[in-house]
Formats: C-alpha cells, structure tokens, sequence
C-alpha cells in the first residue's frame, strides 16, 4: 500500500515536471522567436497551449492586499489569490506597486506556473503617480492638447519606473452635472474638446510602448457621466441620440488613437448594465469600430449585475458579461470561478473566451512583456526617475496653464510685488495634500507645495496667515462629507483681525481635494461647511479679496461672483500647486485657461451644459409670459460659460470671414477671424469655433465647439486665426441612425467664450 502512494506521488511528480518542461520548452520556442511571427501568430500560438482553466485565468484580475515579497500568505482570501496565480489562474493585477512587488509576483506568474504567461499590473495613474499633475478637469481648462499630452507622458514614465504597465485612464465620460464627484476625472462638457483631450492623453500614456509608457484604459464605457441627478453610481437613462452625439464621440476617438483597452461601466443603459451590455461591446466597440484589444470589467461591476436585478448570481452574471464582450473581470471572481463551468455547458462557447483571451493575449505581446517579462522592473530606473526635477517643471507648466481667472476688477490682480501687507485666509491656503486632488493613490500625503509656501518666496510683502475655520479630512480616503466639515467659526475673530491690518486678502477656499472624485457626490454645490460665512465676515472687514478657489467641479458661487473683486479657479492643481498659484497672482504667469465646464447659479439650473438643444419655446415675446422654456426664479445662463476665462489682458474680435457661403461634398470651407490683443501685456487666447444646424433630421444643439486654436500675442499685435470647416465638422448621428452630414444651412460663431463670438453662416449642399 505504502509502496502504490510513493509510486502514483513520483508518477505524478514526474508527470509534472515533464509537463512543465515541456511547457517551458515550448515557452522557449515562442518567446525567442518574436521577432519573426506577426503578433497574431505569436498569439494564437501560446493560446494553442492553454488549457480552459488558464485561458479563463487570463481573463481574471484580482486586486492585491498582501505583502508580496514576504512569505506566501496563509489562509483566507490573499491565500487564495496567491494559490491563483502560480495555477496560471490571474492575468492582470491591480494596486500591485512599485518595482519590488510587482517583480516578485511577476517573477511567481513567469517562473511558477506552467506556460510561464506575464502578468498585466494595473493602477489608476489618472493625473500623475508620485509627481501629481492638475486633476484631468483643471488640465481641461488649459485647452493645451501639447501640455496635456506632455502631461500624460511624465505619468507614464514615472509609473512605469515603478514597475506599472497599465493605466486605468483617461476617463473621457462627458459630464454635465457638477453634482457628479467624477466630473473632476474628465475633460468636462464638451465631446469635441473631450475628444482631443482623449487623443492627447493616450498618445502620452502610449507613446510608443515603450518601457517610459502605460497600455492607456478609456473609460466608463458607457454613460457613465449621466447617472441621474449626479448621485454616483445612479441609473442612466439616456437616448440613443445622446448616447452616439454626445457620449461617445471621445470613446471612439481615443480607439482611433490607439488605445489598447477599454473597461466598462457601473451603470445601465436602456436597461441593461454597461458590462453585460451586447450593443455597447460587441456591437458597437468591437464591431462598428472594429477595436482590437480588449475591454475589463469596472471594479466588482460584474457581480453588480446581480443587486441591478439582472443576473440572478454570480455565475449568470459571468455568463451575461463574457457573452456581451466583456474579456476581464476585475475582482468580482465571477469568471475564474464559473466561466469554466459554463463553457462547459454550452452557455458560453469557447470561441468567447479565446476571443477575450486573444485580446489580452496581444496587448501583453504589444507592451513586449512575453519579450522581457521585467521591461518595467528596474529598480535603479525606478530610483532614477521618480520625481525628477523635469517631472515637476512639466506639472508646474501644467498648474499655470490649468488656472482660469474668472473676475478682475479694477486690475486687483496681478499683485504688487513690493510693500503690501497680505492676509492669507483658509484652511486649504496651508493644506499640502488637498491640492493633490482626489484620485492620487500613487502619490505621499503633504507633497504639494502649498498656496502659503508658493507666496512665501515673493519676499516683497508681508505675509499673515489666519486659518479662519477648518476643512479637514481623516486619514482614509473613504470619508463622508460630513466628516470633513467642521462648524467651528471660532477661527473668524483672527481672520477678520488679519483682513483689517492688510492691504489685500487672498482667501484660498473651496473642496479639500478628497471632496470631489468617485463616490463624491454633492447635492450642495456652494462653498462647503463654513466658509461661505467666513468670506461675507472677512469681506465686510476688508472688501480687496482675491478669492482662490480649489475644487473639483463648477460650484455654485453667485455671492463671490458677485461681490468679491478678484476670482481665480485653481482647482486641485497637483504637487506644483502653490507655485502656479503664486506665479499667477503676482503675473509672472499671464492666466489663459478657460472652463471646459459651465458654473451653474444654482444646483437646481443641473445638468447644464452650453450646448443643449433650443426647444420649442426658447423665449417669449411677451414679457409677462410664463409659457416658455425657463425657471421663474433665475436665469437661464450659467454665471460662467463653457470656454469662458479672463486674462491680465483683454482681446479684441473682429473680421470674421467665410471664404465661401456654401460647400458641397468632398469641400470646405475657410473661416477666419482677427484676433487682437488690446491691453498692455503678452496673453495666451483659446479661439473658438462653434457652429449650429439650423434644422435637421434630428434637433440640433444650438452651438457645438467645432475647433480651437491657440493665439499667443504681445500687446497690440494681432493675428489672423484660421479653421476649416469640413463634412466632418458637420457630421453628425441622424435620424438613420448613422453619422453623415446632412444638407442646409449653418451658423458659425466665433469668439473667445461660448457666450461671446461674432457670427456667420453658411450652406451645406450635398
Ligand atoms: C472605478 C474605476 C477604477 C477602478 C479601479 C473603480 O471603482 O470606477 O474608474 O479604475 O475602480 O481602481
């Protein structure tokens, strides 16, 4: 009897190292011969090899939580997933970081397992890793797709040091509630402005795939931004016509781009959850736009399926996401525990899964990890890199092209920079994480330079510091707002004290940056806990307030827009943020960002958006009417546009000029415009294009930005700005449910805010 065991143990230890060398072999086989295959091949030749369970594996992603470089884990979940990934069982993880962790799991994936398949380490590098640039809205602003993209770029390359291949972003979700906490990981309103922004940003991520880039993942595939009433993770119930105008265009040009995954949503669609949705994924991504790598679920959004109501448990809902195209599941463990299975009863055929593996398959070819598993563990590189002084310098270049002034009174700013008295009031003015902004889990708590630190080094004037009341956040992440505020006013006395004895009050106030971001959602968008009180206290002390205000998304100001003389948004600007700031309001930075997002002058005017549709009753000639399209109690406009933003100086529009008043297929037309800079000092210009179709198959928004340049002018010079209008420009998702341009007439704005241009016209004949 004892004899059998010993023998069937060495059968099978046998069997198994022959196995594995045999797998090794092959491996061996595949991986030195790269260069001669084309990837299809290589791909479909270590898929060949694969059993189901690690076909399967590969489509799994788990999230990690134990300390990889110590002992294996015993027990519970971390055992689990530790025993998962030596059986080939994991594809990709996420969180897993820096280069000593993800060598020691990667060196598990390559060296313990049977086909040796290199692991995906994934991470949500949204605006920076350890070098924090501005959140992506604040980056939005600056219309500056070069500094954008040179944005993405340092974020790549430092979190690739560290070991990562894989960012999950850029988010392109358009956003028109500001309720919405997320809106700060967009591009804002806009799908035009979003979709050049989408481009630059994988193109940063991406470059050439080298070991300084990340694979990029455009998400929320989709609707995401639409959750009803802003409130996070909400249902989404929007039109076709939306959804293919309005949601998508950013999606589908960052595939264009070259994006190499996509993850899907949290949210329905027509009913149906992004991530078993058939239309959006099979139809619409890897159909229509024939996108060729693969789609990961959002975090748990598999199983969610179940509390929307429409899985059953987790196995159908495994079932439900790989047939709608679903290729990986981030840590719902739905298909490494059932997809088996379920090919296995024909519910899934295993076409499915080699499709989703495939894809997974080649981006790992494509990030050259079969090729060099360790491509982005080098530890001196790691070292090396890991904020460099040209890393700051780019996010610095960032921050100040991020800042919007949105009110200047009598020249209030830029400051003087000799022989004032400044009182320096807020909590956030000395906080050093809350510009770090949400979404920065790769960064150190206290590594921002703060507004007080960046003025400290204009030595010219006298600086007081009065706190006035707190915004203060725990040590988790996962705070409610609640937490975060405070009612103490009994900071007011010293900060009313300090306004009285200075020349001028900057008061930094606004969201800590853990405000806004998933799971954020507001329903108040006001200046939050008690500083709204402290402003009108200080104000009625000393009225010569510069308001600096950092947040995540548009708040609602109307009392600051109208009383306070000087207004700067500067969001959450990153680890270069008192710096920017500084050098803005003392003017060695000239400001040029406009909001990529409108300011609402109430909560209740949300979801509001520059380009919403006229509607039937637009406005009434009757001034006593109340038939129309508007609210009783406030206007209709936004207090700050979209494209709207100030500058130090003022520029002036004329001569708009169409070369032509109609084009036809295959044509063009030229639209020009005179662009002068009338004040005293150089300025940056975003001109904007904007057309509207006058009538068509389907209502048309009565304006879309169509293009934007960039004019930089000293004073008194003026510039000749030029864009072509095309068919492209005109395109758009009809009533035949495709995009073409369609006949009729056009009008064409020009101008520097969304609210502000010269206009034309023009036909489109076809
Ligand atoms: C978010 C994603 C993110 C993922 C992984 C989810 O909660 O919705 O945007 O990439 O977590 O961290």
């Amino acid at each position: 009897m004892k004899f059998t065991i010993q023998t069937t143990v060495l059968a099978v230890v046998v069997v198994t190292v022959l196995g594995c060398t045999a797998a090794r072999q092959d491996k061996k086989k595949l991986y030195t011969d790269t260069e001669k295959l084309p990837i299809d091949r290589k791909v479909d030749s270590v898929l060949a090899l694969m059993r189901l369970e690690e076909k399967v594996g590969q489509m799994n992603q788990y999230n990690g939580f134990w300390d990889f470089t110590g002992p294996a884990p015993t027990g519970g979940l971390a055992a689990q997933k530790y025993d998962h990934i030596k059986k080939g069982l994991v594809g990709a993880m996420l969180n897993v970081r820096g280069v000593k962790d993800v060598k020691a799991l990667q060196k598990i994936a390559v060296e313990e397992t049977r086909l040796g398949i290199p692991l995906l380490f994934g991470f949500d590098v949204v605006h920076g890793y350890k070098t924090v640039s501005p959140i992506p809205l604040a980056e939005a602003a600056s219309w500056d797709m070069e500094a954008i993209k040179k944005s993405a770029e340092i974020a790549a390359a430092e979190a690739a040091a560290a070991g990562l291949n894989w960012t999950f972003a850029p988010m392109v979700d358009v956003t028109r509630d500001a309720r919405w906490g997320r809106v700060m990981e967009g591009s804002g309103e806009d799908p035009y402005l979003g979709s050049q922004i989408a481009i630059a940003r994988v193109k940063g991520f991406q470059g050439n795939l080298t070991e300084f880039n990340l694979a990029a993942c455009i998400k929320h595939f989709a609707g995401y931004g639409f959750s009803e009433s802003g409130r996070d993770y909400n249902t989404v119930d929007i039109s076709n016509n939306t959804l293919h105008n309005i949601i998508l265009p950013p999606f589908k040009a960052a595939e264009e781009a070259g994006a190499l995954t996509f993850m899907n949503s949290f949210n329905e669609l027509e009913g149906i959850p992004a991530t078993g949705n058939h239309y959006l994924q099979r139809d619409i991504l890897k159909g229509e736009w024939n996108f060729k790598g693969f789609v990961v679920s959002d975090w748990g959004s598999l199983a969610e399926m179940i509390p929307h109501g429409y899985a059953k448990d987790l196995k159908e809902a495994a079932m439900h996401a790989a047939n709608a195209g679903s290729d990986m599941d981030m840590e719902s463990y739905g298909y490494v525990q059932h997809l088996a299975e379920l090919v296995k009863e024909g519910k899934v055929k295993e076409e499915v899964i080699d499709d989703a593996v495939r894809r997974i398959l080649k981006v790992k070819f494509l990030l050259g990890l079969f090729d060099n598993p360790y491509k982005y563990c080098d530890e001196a590189r790691e070292k090396a890199i890991t904020g460099k002084k040209e890393f700051h310098d780019g996010v610095l270049d960032m921050a100040k092209k991020s800042i919007v002034l949105l009110k200047n009174e009598n020249n209030i700013l830029p400051l003087a920079k000799q022989g004032k008295k400044i009182a320096v009031i807020g909590a956030l003015a000395n906080d050093k994480t809350s510009p770090l902004g949400s979404w920065r889990i790769g960064a150190d708590d206290n590594t921002a330079v703060s507004v007080m630190e960046g003025l400290k080094q204009y030595k010219g004037n006298e600086l007081v510091y009065a706190k006035g009341a707190d915004v203060t956040v725990g040590k988790t992440v996962f705070v409610s707002e609640t937490k975060i505020n405070t009612t103490d006013k009994s900071g007011f006395n010293e900060a009313v004290k300090a306004a009285e004895n200075a020349d001028i009050v900057i008061m930094v106030l606004g969201e800590h940056g853990l405000q806004s971001g998933e799971g954020r959602s507001r329903s108040e968008l006001g200046l939050p806990g008690v500083q709204q009180e402290l402003l009108e206290t200080v104000y009625k002390a000393n009225p010569n307030v510069v308001l600096v205000l950092t947040n995540g998304r548009p708040l609602v100001i109307p009392w600051a827009a109208k009383n306070i003389p000087a207004i700067i948004e500067a969001w959450h600007l990153g680890i270069q943020s008192g710096n920017a700031i500084a050098q803005v309001l003392y003017g060695d930075y000239n400001p040029g960002g406009k909001l990529p997002m409108s300011f609402p002058r109430t909560v209740g005017q949300l979801p509001l958006y520059y380009n919403h549709k006229n509607t039937g009753r637009p406005e009434s000639n009757e001034p006593e009417s109340v038939f129309w399209s508007h609210y009783t109690d406030v206007e209709n406009t936004p207090l700050y546009p979209f494209g709207y933003g100030l500058s130090y100086t003022t520029f002036q529009y004329s001569n708009l000029k169409l070369n032509k008043n109609s084009f036809g297929k295959g044509g063009s037309i030229t639209v020009s415009v005179d662009v002068k800079n009338t004040g005293k000092i150089s300025g940056r210009e975003v001109v904007q294009l904007y057309i509207r179709d006058l009538t068509a198959s389907v209502t048309r928004p009565v304006k879309e930005l169509k293009g934007f340049e960039v004019a930089e002018l000293k004073p008194g010079e003026t510039e000749t700005i030029s864009f072509t209008i095309n068919e492209k420009s005109i395109e758009f998702y009809t009533a035949n449910n495709i995009w073409e341009a369609e006949a009729g007439e056009f009008k064409v704005f020009v101008g520097g805010s969304s609210d502000k241009t010269l206009e034309s016209g023009f036909n489109y004949t076809k």
